[in-house]
């Protein structure tokens, strides 16, 4: 059986990534691609208990190794029990983040560096996305669009700590182009859609 592709979103919170991916989503199905959509932390049953305990707001004290290995931890299980057994079997997976949001948010927004890499590998060996679409959106605009709803323990963080990821978010578009495809989020809903689609038809006709 034809392999499928591993397609990951990525950017800084409130910068789109749920409405453009169930665009892509609809858009793909329509096609007659059988389409599997997933999100970290998460998309297992294990995978979303590690979820709760990362984003609860009452786990403030936290230390940022924990956060780091939780994050890794829920990504092993779901590479391994959803990921690649749907991707070997010909779906096209969209999982909503993956491990590029380690590098932005722990290594750049905690200062973790270069070890939140090592723990990774140990969660996704060389499994990494065909392709990865980053929502590039400035990110002080990101937070004031989710203002309004109830934020979770990282959203919570310091406007420093934000300014720090999207930082690390533009150093991995810079260091891995081929595969990490920036867009502008500042642009209307139907232009980035069509944007995303063009990526995807490129990936797909290649
Ligand atoms: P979500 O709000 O996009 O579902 O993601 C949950 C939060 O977790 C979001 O603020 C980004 C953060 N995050 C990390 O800090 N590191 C990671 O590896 C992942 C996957 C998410």
């Amino acid at each position: 059986m034809k392999r499928g592709y591993f397609i990951t979103f990525e950017g800084g919170d409130g910068s789109g990534k749920s409405t453009q991916i169930k665009l892509l989503q609809d858009f793909l199905t329509e096609q007659g691609y059988h389409v599997l959509l997933t999100r970290e932390p998460g998309g297992t049953a294990i995978s979303e208990k590690i979820r709760d305990i990362i984003l609860d707001k009452k786990n403030a004290e936290m230390c940022d190794m924990t956060e780091t290995m939780l994050y890794a931890a829920a990504r092993a299980q779901l590479v391994q029990q959803v990921i690649k057994p749907a991707v070997d079997g010909g779906d096209i997976v969209i999982c909503d983040r993956f491990v590029d949001s380690s590098i932005a948010y722990q290594a750049w927004g905690r200062g973790l560096g270069d070890l939140v890499w090592d723990i990774n590998r140990h969660a996704v060996g060389d499994y990494m996305p065909d392709l990865t679409i980053l929502l590039k959106l400035d990110p002080m605009q990101g937070m004031k669009r989710i203002k309004s709803r109830e934020q979770d323990r990282i959203e919570l963080s310091s406007d420093d700590f934000h300014r720090k990821v999207y930082e690390g978010y533009l150093n991995l578009e810079a260091m891995d182009s081929d595969r990490i495809k920036g867009i502008d989020a500042s642009q209307g809903i139907d232009r980035i859609a069509e944007q995303i689609r063009d990526l995807v038809e490129d990936l797909i006709n290649r």
